[in-house]
């Protein structure tokens, strides 16, 4: 029964165009005066490095939170013109006392609001706008698309605005945070990596396919992101779940390893490691790598582990990423606790640590991390997805938990007869609940939320929102 399911999987995916295998926190702005600044050289210096920084804040807001993100589905506009990547003005005035009356789409800081590209009305405390205008090529700014750029937030295009007729109050950017962990070390480096938040990608690797017959870059039920490796470390996405397959009848060692989703090959492994070894080489900043699904070729039809290809595996992580493992044996700190602080991490200089998702391998092999629980609903229906993430969120970590980390998988998960029918698209389901993470996190998940992964986290405001929640729980211990 499973094996034809499978089949008529591979087959309604096929028929997709798929490839079938073979088998911020905000900165704030502080006023200055000059005459005082005249005062004393030292004062002076210390002046212009505020004035630098006000330069360079990226998020301002008098109250409530206003900030960008990129519609995932694609939108269907008159004479069959498509607009994809559409960019979105969210906002939250609940903290205001009276609510802005406009909002818009800039593309550089808001001053004036005769610099505004599209205008909207506000009308309700929070909401959303689905602009139709294009994010683009959404190239990485700050000298990251090609390389590594400069430390600190950088702003792409777009920047949303909102106010009243005279003035904006409150403004914000569509931004990479390719250095949170660093620029925030002051504040941050004291919590342990369990109470940290953390921004996560379900099915990480799944962002265009690189098979020898496919480089699609957007389908229906198989991709589950749009950006590289590379430019999610870059944005800000500190977690990845990685779906590692074994196709042995490549003739080396490291083509055979893939990274799929479930049965569909979408792109070979080791160059995506290669991105996370560069990014590790060139960053102080901390990666979380979850091998949490062995879809095909690592166990025996009996369910018994094939110790080759699992070795394998492991010999390509140490090798690929060499000085930087954080082993388990020198920093795991006990069943039930919150593990090692990112401080322990950073002064051994050790920023990846890799979880792994079966027992027996982690006994065998006590440097890996053991299993990293995914509180996953595995439902199509969106208020299922949060009741379920609320309950299990509030009642994690489980006190006897062996890894210091969880993650909450908040997405939904299309059934079989969704995909044969082509019931949605995952880029649907991922817009039917990022806002509402966006949401939940600000909120509900506020407390005791660690990874959060998702998928097009375009579509959410995770990355920033968990910054700003990390700061704020260091700011309490
Ligand atoms: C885009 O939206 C503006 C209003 O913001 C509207 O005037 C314009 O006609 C729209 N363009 C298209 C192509 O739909
Ligand atoms: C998502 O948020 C919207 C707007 O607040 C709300 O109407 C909707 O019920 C939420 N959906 C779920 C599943 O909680």
């Amino acid at each position: 029964m499973a094996a034809s399911v499978y089949a008529v999987l591979a087959l309604a995916v096929t028929a997709l165009g798929a490839t079938i295998a073979l088998s911020f926190a905000p900165h704030k702005a502080t006023p200055v005066s000059v005459s005082e600044s005249l005062i004393k050289p030292s004062r002076i210096i210390r002046t212009l490095k505020r004035v630098s920084t006000e330069k360079h804040v990226l998020e301002k807001s008098s109250c409530g939170r206003v900030w960008v993100t990129v519609h995932s589905p694609e939108i269907r506009l008159a004479h069959n013109q498509r607009l994809l990547d559409a960019v979105e003005l969210n906002w939250d005035f609940n903290a205001c006392s009276s609510v802005p009356r406009q909002i818009g789409l800039f593309d550089d800081r808001p001053t004036s609001w005769n610099n505004v590209l599209a205008l909207f009305l506000v009308t309700s405390v929070e909401g959303h706008i689905i602009t139709n205008i294009s994010l683009g090529e959404g190239s990485l700014p700050g000298g990251w698309e090609a390389g590594v750029g400069g430390r600190g937030p950088h702003c792409l295009w777009p920047w949303v605005g909102a106010g009243d007729m005279q003035e904006i109050q409150s403004y914000n950017c569509l931004k990479i945070q390719p250095t949170w962990m660093e620029d925030n070390a002051a504040q941050i480096n004291n919590l342990r990596i369990g109470d940290l938040a953390i921004a996560g990608t379900h099915n990480a690797g799944a962002w265009r396919f690189d098979t020898e017959i496919s480089t699609l870059s957007r389908d229906s039920f198989v991709l589950c992101q749009d950006r590289s490796i590379w430019a999610q470390l870059v944005h800000g996405i500190r977690y990845f779940d990685f779906r590692i397959a074994y196709y042995d009848y490549y003739q080396h060692e490291d083509d055979r390893y893939w990274l799929n989703h479930n049965l569909i090959r979408v792109r070979p492994l080791v160059p995506l490691l290669r991105e996370i070894r560069k990014f590790l080489d060139t960053t102080k900043e901390v990666v979380f790598l979850d091998a949490h699904h062995f879809p095909v070729g690592f166990y025996e039809a009996s369910g018994a582990p094939l110790r080759h290809v699992h070795g394998g595996l492991l010999r390509i992580i140490q090798r690929e990423f060499g000085p930087h493992l954080a082993l388990a044996r020198d920093f795991s700190t006990g069943a039930g606790t919150r593990g090692p602080t990112l401080q322990t991490l950073i002064n051994a200089d050790k920023r990846l640590l890799f979880s792994y998702v079966d027992n027996a391998i982690v006994n065998e092999n006590n440097w890996l991390w053991p299993i990293l629980p995914h509180l996953w609903a595995n439902t199509n229906s969106p208020t299922h997805l949060f009741t379920y993430l609320d309950n299990a969120i509030s009642n994690s970590p489980s006190p006897t938990a062996r890894s210091p980390l969880f993650s909450a998988m908040a997405q939904t998960t299309p059934t079989v007869l969704d995909i044969l029918f082509l019931r949605g698209s995952l880029r649907e389901n991922a817009d039917d609940v990022n806002r509402n993470v966006t949401t939940r996190l600000a909120t509900m998940w506020r407390s005791q939320a660690n990874i959060v992964s998702t998928d097009f986290f375009l579509g959410n405001d995770v990355i920033d929102l968990s910054i700003l929640i990390s700061v704020e729980r260091a700011s309490r211990l």
